[in-house]
């Protein structure tokens, strides 16, 4: 039934991607609460708004210390501040991820003060009107979304690799359903720039990228997902679709559009091996939504014309390119 109610559900988009498809599926599929998290470290990208805020403090309520990445020195601080105001452990660390240097250094800085990282969550994220372009010379959606994160990880593999299991949440959105990965067609240029289109083929290239770290780094016990939150009450949703305002009630909350990252980060969807320290397989990473894995294509235009492992080899190789990192960290 509740199977049955969860299809309904996925079937109509406003069903699925509203609070209401929230509250059905926590009332009828029996959720719990996540693993604890004691003696775990997180670090969470746009974590001084939104739906990162939320992931960051109910990672700290689970017992996590939450490395809280923001680029708001406010903003930021409050939010580690509140983490420990309720007792848990929190460090605030400005980073603006479509800057190379910063997160470069803010990998300096974890490594001397960390050896292992036990979860990565990108949630940084806008949807970007106008075009603009970052200090390194990329399209800004692109620099925020798929090279920052790119950068992010490649830096801070070592420390998750060591951790293992470890886990890495990309919160992609459900806009990518509209868009197919081109990687022709990624990166716009001022003339042609779309802010919904670029977000949306940005959003699409997440997935395809974690679903190519989980490609190469499952067999090393870091498990890749991404995940789309629905549509959420947050600053971000109110300037880059303001329309949406008009859902009222019917927009999550952030705690609730935070819900399966969080799962995700406590290691709720791991299959357990004899080993206890693989990552699952890709199909398995793959997409999520309100704790179920979930169809990467509604529409049959935006299926892979050569398949999906070539698309994370294309993408991976185009990002390593274009950050200048190596192929493998
Ligand atoms: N709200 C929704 O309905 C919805 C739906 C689907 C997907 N999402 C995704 O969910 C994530 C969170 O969005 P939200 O709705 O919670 O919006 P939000 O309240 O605006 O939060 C976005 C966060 O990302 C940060 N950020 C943006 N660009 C950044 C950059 N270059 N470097 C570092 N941090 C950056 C923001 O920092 P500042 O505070 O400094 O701007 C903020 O902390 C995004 O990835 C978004 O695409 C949201």
């Amino acid at each position: 039934m509740a199977r049955l109610l969860d299809g309904v559900l996925e079937a109509t988009v406003v069903g699925s991607f509203s609070r209401v498809g929230y509250l059905a599926r926590r009332a009828t599929q029996g959720w719990g609460d996540p693993p604890r998290l004691e003696g775990k470290v997180l670090v969470v990208t746009g974590a001084s708004s939104g739906i990162g805020r939320a992931v960051a403090l109910a990672l700290g309520r689970l017992g996590a210390e939450v490395w809280v990445l923001g680029r708001d020195a406010g903003r930021t601080e409050a939010v580690a501040q509140a983490i420990r105001a309720e007792g848990g452990l929190a460090e605030a660390a400005l980073v603006d991820v479509a800057d190379g240097s910063a997160v470069d250094a803010f990998a300096e800085r974890f490594a001397s003060a960390r050896g292992r990282l036990d979860g990565l969550v990108h949630g940084a994220g806008a949807l970007l009107r106008d075009y603009a372009l970052s200090a390194g010379g990329c399209e800004l959606t692109v620099a925020t979304h798929v090279l920052g994160p790119f950068r992010l990880t490649w830096r801070l593999a070592p420390h998750l690799q060591r951790a293992r299991p470890s886990t890495i949440v990309t919160v992609s959105s459900g806009g990518m359903y509209t868009e197919r990965f081109d990687l022709d067609r990624l990166e716009m240029d001022r003339e042609h720039y779309d802010g919904v289109r670029a977000y949306a083929r940005a959003k699409r290239a997440q997935v395809v990228l974690a679903r190519e770290w989980s490609r190469r780094w499952s067999a090393q016990g870091v498990a890749s997902y991404a995940m789309h939150p629905g549509w959420v009450d947050t600053p971000g949703l109110a300037s880059g679709l303001p329309s949406f305002s008009h859902l009222g009630s019917l927009l999550r909350r952030p705690e609730e559009g935070a819900d399966t990252a969080v799962w995700l980060s406590a290691g709720a969807a791991r299959p357990v091996t004899d080993e206890g320290t693989a990552g699952s397989p890709p199909d398995e990473d793959g997409f999520w939504h309100d704790r179920r894995h979930r169809g990467e294509h509604y529409l049959p235009w935006t299926r892979p014309r050569h398949g999906e492992a070539e698309q994370g080899r294309q993408l991976w190789q185009w990002c390593a390119v274009r950050t200048g990192l190596g192929s493998d960290p």
